[in-house]
């Protein structure tokens, strides 16, 4: 069984639970505690006390790209674990912004490198298999002509500014009994880009479930039904959006798949 605590998000539907825009799951599977994105603030360390969750038992950490709410809750959660093993693209500290940031805040990471010992940091471009059947994906191909590139995102290079494709974009799998469990950050590579990249990898058409953010937030209507469909046609039995899937995304999926889509915020708990 694989169980996945969702730690921040941006909502919160629990007693107690703080809602803050970003993404954090931990994932237990086979007895590994593997913290999927941190947050973007100590948020995380609250929760997880209310969830009774002891951070000091992580056994990796996983960043899924170089944003501020994704990765901004680390060095709390390293004040209590102490150093442990940090997986990420190598493009993760990218000096980076959204377009209505630009000349305020970078929506980077909000920490320096020099935070994370090299020996602790794991970087991969390529498929990893980090524990037994947990993956990581690296960078993803972005080949479906309806997952336009990232637009709204930009970085610097050669001194100007320039679009972010926030290339270092990567989500986890596990291939687990039921079939494929897919955990997204922001799929900023698309989430039908991603699905096709794990399917092909893994020559496995049966995905279980997929949970995480899909940054659906602008997307047009068209896209939404084409992102929908390709769950509907891999027969994923369990769906969770979260973060920035966006509502009307969620009502969608939630209209056309009903008790398939699971419907969650911090401090709801999934057994998989
Ligand atoms: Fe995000
Ligand atoms: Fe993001």
């Amino acid at each position: 069984m694989t169980k996945i605590s969702i730690l921040v998000d941006n909502c919160a539907y629990t007693r107690g639970m703080l809602a803050e825009h970003g993404l954090s799951l931990l994932v237990e599977h086979d007895g590994i505690k593997i913290l999927f994105d941190t947050g973007q603030s100590d948020v995380i360390v609250s929760n997880a006390e209310n969830l009774s969750i002891e951070l000091q038992e992580i056994d990796a950490v996983v960043l899924s790209h170089g944003h501020y709410d994704h990765t901004g809750g680390l060095p709390a959660i390293l004040e209590r674990r102490g150093q442990t093993q940090i997986y990420a693209h190598p493009g993760i500290f990218t000096e980076r912004y959204s377009k209505d940031t630009v000349g305020r805040k970078d929506v980077g990471v909000p920490f320096d490198r020099e935070q994370i010992p090299d020996a602790y940091l794991k970087t991969n471009t390529k498929p990893v298999e980090i524990f037994k059947n947990v993956w990581l994906t690296g960078e993803v191909p972005r080949i479906n002509t309806f997952e336009q590139t990232e637009r709204g995102f930009l970085t610097i290079k050669d001194n100007k500014m320039a679009t972010d494709l926030i290339t270092d974009d990567q989500s986890m799998f596990i291939q687990s009994d039921k079939g494929l469990i897919i955990i997204l950050g922001c799929s900023h590579a698309g989430v039908v880009n991603i699905l096709d990249y794990i399917t092909k990898i893994t020559a496995q058409r049966r995905v279980y479930a997929i949970i995480g953010g899909m940054h659906l937030g602008q997307a047009d209507d068209m896209r939404i039904q084409l992102t929908t469909d390709a769950f509907m046609a891999l027969e994923v039995q369990k769906l969770i959006p979260l973060h920035c899937t966006g509502f009307r995304a969620t009502a969608e999926m939630f209209w056309k798949m009903k008790d398939k889509c699971i419907i969650a915020g911090a401090g709801d708990v999934l057994e998989l």
